[in-house]
């Protein structure tokens, strides 16, 4: 078995950051398998493409043939497991996309790891590692005054995003529990930070506050997501694989829980200190839309089992990290003009003209 680690869907947001920070701390090889839809963008990992230690393998997870020789030619010794349509918004438009890759292509992911974990040597069985990365969206929504989720709160999704996520993390559960394969499930909070596609709160509010297009808040904005800087959610995950008990689950999350109203006037106070100052606040760009169906009031996590038992904790605030990410998309305009054409621009005309 080799030292190489197999992750899954890393041309995506927190894929991409996850194998740019594990490169960059002189860490053993990446194979990156990514089918590369709307979400997926190789120019995330333009920096490491011609890193000798890391391989880009376009395919999709639920493609058995492909995963099976992969698995069999590269010889992991982990798989770190991040591939998944990930925009609730989306999937309550059109859940099929979730529950294909979501569901069974964790499934097929999972079979195929199985196999190839079963012929290992004894030594290498033990150290293998399979690393689920999920949400906090699977424990449904909080009240104002209930106590946050911890990892023994019971599963309660609310969309078909988290259902499809929900329904994955029970298949990992399963796996470990019937056939022994060493996995380890995260459940994380809301990531905020570089290479997130537009279509999600944060991005899409600092861009169009720097277009001074219309802020589109959904319901009364009173909705509450714990919010982490995504680098803090890849620290997490690395110390999961490398120190996490099999069998386990663990969640992430930043400690901060804030109003959706609250995160978006922040982001137009910055944006105003950040690019022209000419007109009004962005404040005034802010306009209440029709809520989204379904919409969870409240997700908070109680991060304290990672803290007690592997010593992680989130180092960015929710002021430092919003500040630098504000900053990168200003400073990011190719990449912006990149992922926000053709099929995104369809997407916001569809989804916020309804
Ligand atoms: P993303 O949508 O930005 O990226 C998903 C990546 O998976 C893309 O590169 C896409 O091309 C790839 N992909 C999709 N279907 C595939 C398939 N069938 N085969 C191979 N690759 C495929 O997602 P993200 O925000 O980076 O989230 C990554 C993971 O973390 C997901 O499992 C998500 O549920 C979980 N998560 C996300 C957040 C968050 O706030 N973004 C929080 C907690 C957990
Ligand atoms: O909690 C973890 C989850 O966080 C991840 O599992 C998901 O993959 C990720 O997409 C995210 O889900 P959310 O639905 O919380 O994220 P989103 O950015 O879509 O929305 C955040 C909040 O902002 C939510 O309450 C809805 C609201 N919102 C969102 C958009 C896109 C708006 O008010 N207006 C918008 O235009």
């Amino acid at each position: 078995m080799e030292h190489t680690i197999l992750v899954t869907g890393g041309a995506g947001f927190i894929g991409s950051n996850f194998i740019l920070q594990w490169l960059r701390q002189g860490a053993a090889s990446i194979v990156n398998l990514d089918k590369l839809t709307y979400a997926g963008n190789l120019r995330n990992l333009e920096d490491v493409a011609d890193d000798r230690r890391y391989e880009f393998v376009h395919g999709d997870i639920g493609d058995r043939a492909l995963v099976r020789s992969l698995l069999q030619r590269r010889a992991p010794r982990a798989i770190v497991h991040f591939a998944a349509e990930s925009h609730v918004d989306r999937s309550i438009r059109g859940p099929d996309d979730f529950i294909r890759t979501n569901v069974d292509g964790t499934f097929a992911l999972l079979e195929e790891a199985r196999a190839y974990w079963a012929e290992l040597d004894e030594h290498d069985r033990s150290d293998f590692r399979f690393l689920h990365v999920s949400t906090d969206e699977v424990y449904g929504s909080l009240g104002r005054d209930d106590p946050p989720f911890s990892e023994t709160t019971a599963y309660a999704p609310n969309s078909p995003y988290a259902a499809s996520k929900a329904a994955s993390d029970h298949l990992v559960r399963a796996y470990h529990h019937t056939y022994g394969i060493p996995a380890l499930t995260t459940n994380c909070s809301n990531n905020y930070g570089a290479f997130q596609f537009p279509e999600k709160l944060i991005p899409l509010m600092i861009l169009n506050a720097r277009d001074r297009k219309p802020l589109p808040v959904y319901g009364d904005g009173q909705n509450v997501r714990d919010w982490l800087y995504v680098e803090d959610h890849c620290t997490a995950i690395a110390a999961v694989l490398e120190r996490g008990r099999v069998g386990q689950t663990y969640n992430v999350g930043g400690w901060n829980e804030k109003r959706n109203l609250d995160i978006v006037e922040t982001i137009c106070d910055l944006v105003d200190e950040m690019s022209s100052r000419e007109g009004l606040s962005r404040r005034s760009l802010i306009t209440f839309v029709k809520d989204r169906p379904g919409h969870d009031r409240r997700y908070a996590m109680d991060a304290s089992k990672i803290e007690r038992e592997l010593g992680w904790r989130p180092v960015e605030t929710l002021e430092t990290g919003l500040r630098k990410t504000v900053r990168w998309y200003l400073d990011h305009d190719d990449w912006v003009r990149d992922v926000t054409s053709g099929s995104y621009r369809q997407w916001i005309e569809t989804h916020y003209s309804s």
